[in-house]
């Protein structure tokens, strides 16, 4: 795999001092991405709407010193130094140093918050590891002013997807395909890339209510949850099934098959917590709330013909996936039914974004 195009072309001229901020999407993923190899390579390729309103803004301050054996970064977190997520952009670094060495020659200071609350259970490591690359692109692109737009967005997803898989995912918008596809012109398994096709109007400005069932710390850390993939006995077979469902979302995208997307989602949300349902150890990531939720929206789309539908992550949250045309009937719906069994009646509205924007 070609992954020399990545480094950096080596720079006599590096600025003296540099601050920049980005903001960056979170994404949820329509047909899912779970077992990986190393480094981050994923066994099957995946598909995400970019979120719009669930995003991350992370400035990063660079000063030129004297090139030092390890990278030297403070982490800030909503104003406050975070000690705390220093180890995981430390490992995150050490990924990527081969591909920006720049970074040992500048004192980094990160200052980074999300627009959603912290610990609500929804992932911010998509958001927040896209930020960094993209902030550390936008220092790349001064000292190589040759680089592309293309480019750019090229290298930071694939500098995310080294600190978490999806990450490569909250580069662009609306949506993403990451993992090598045969009927995915320009798919990779080293970064993301949008959707090529035409995608119909139906799933202009899709909808994304995020309810918010268990907003604890996750169960199941990404890392233990991929590694369960190993030695999995359904794990072929998945891996299988993922990629021929991208094949199917890919032409429902394009011809417009709503109900076949709302089958296609689901399935593969529950497919998600089949593989760690039958995992060993195993683990049950789903809540009561969650089922009840998932009834409701049954019963909701029977009786009101509606096109519905719901998605899960690693966890007890549930993503209610909806076209804008039902936006004011389906939320009506969520506020009566539905946020009762949220946390402290907490969810968020969302709708699908276009990536990664300077700030
Ligand atoms: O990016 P990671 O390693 O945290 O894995 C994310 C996996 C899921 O969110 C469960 C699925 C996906 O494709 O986003």
């Amino acid at each position: 795999m070609n992954t020399a195009q990545f480094i950096s072309k080596s720079s006599s001229n590096l600025v003296e001092k540099a601050s920049f901020t980005w903001q960056t999407p979170s994404n949820i993923a329509l047909v899912k991405y779970w077992g990986k190899s190393n480094p981050q390579i994923p066994k099957n390729a995946s598909i995400s709407f970019t979120l719009n309103n669930c995003h991350t803004i992370t400035t990063i301050d660079f000063e030129k010193k004297e090139k030092t054996a390890t990278v030297d970064f403070d982490l800030f977190f909503e104003g406050k130094q975070k000690d705390a997520f220093k180890p995981k952009i430390a490992e995150f670094f050490k990924r990527i140093q081969e591909y920006c060495p720049y970074i040992f020659e500048y004192k980094m200071t990160i200052n980074s918050e999300n627009s959603f609350p912290h610990s609500s259970g929804i992932a911010s490591s998509a958001s927040g590891l896209s930020a960094i690359a993209m902030c550390l692109m936008s220092l790349e692109s001064e000292l190589n002013t040759d680089l592309s737009e293309g480019e750019i967005n090229k290298k930071a997803s694939f500098l995310a997807r080294l600190g978490s898989g999806s990450a490569s995912r909250s580069v662009e918008g609306p949506l993403v395909v990451w993992g090598n596809h045969p009927e995915i012109d320009g798919s990779s398994d080293l970064y993301g890339v949008q959707f090529p096709y035409k995608v119909h109007s139906v799933f202009e400005n899709y909808q994304d209510a995020i309810l918010l069932v268990d907003k604890g710390e996750k169960q199941v850390s990404s890392t233990i949850g991929h590694n369960l993939m190993h030695n999995h006995p359904y794990a072929e077979n998945r891996f299988t099934q993922a990629n021929d469902n991208l094949s199917k979302i890919s032409k429902i995208l394009q011809n417009g098959d709503i109900k076949a997307f709302v089958n296609l989602v689901e399935s593969e949300a529950l497919t998600l917590h089949a593989m760690m349902l039958t995992s060993n150890p195993y683990f049950i990531l789903m809540k009561p709330n969650t089922l009840e939720i998932i009834n409701k929206i049954w019963e909701y789309r029977e009786e009101n013909n509606s096109n519905i539908c719901f998605t899960l992550d690693a966890g007890a949250n549930v993503h209610v996936l909806y076209p804008e045309s039902e936006k004011k009937t389906v939320n009506n719906f969520i506020e009566k039914e539905l946020a009762k069994y949220c946390q402290k009646n907490q969810y968020i509205y969302d709708s699908v974004g276009f990536g990664a924007k300077q700030i």
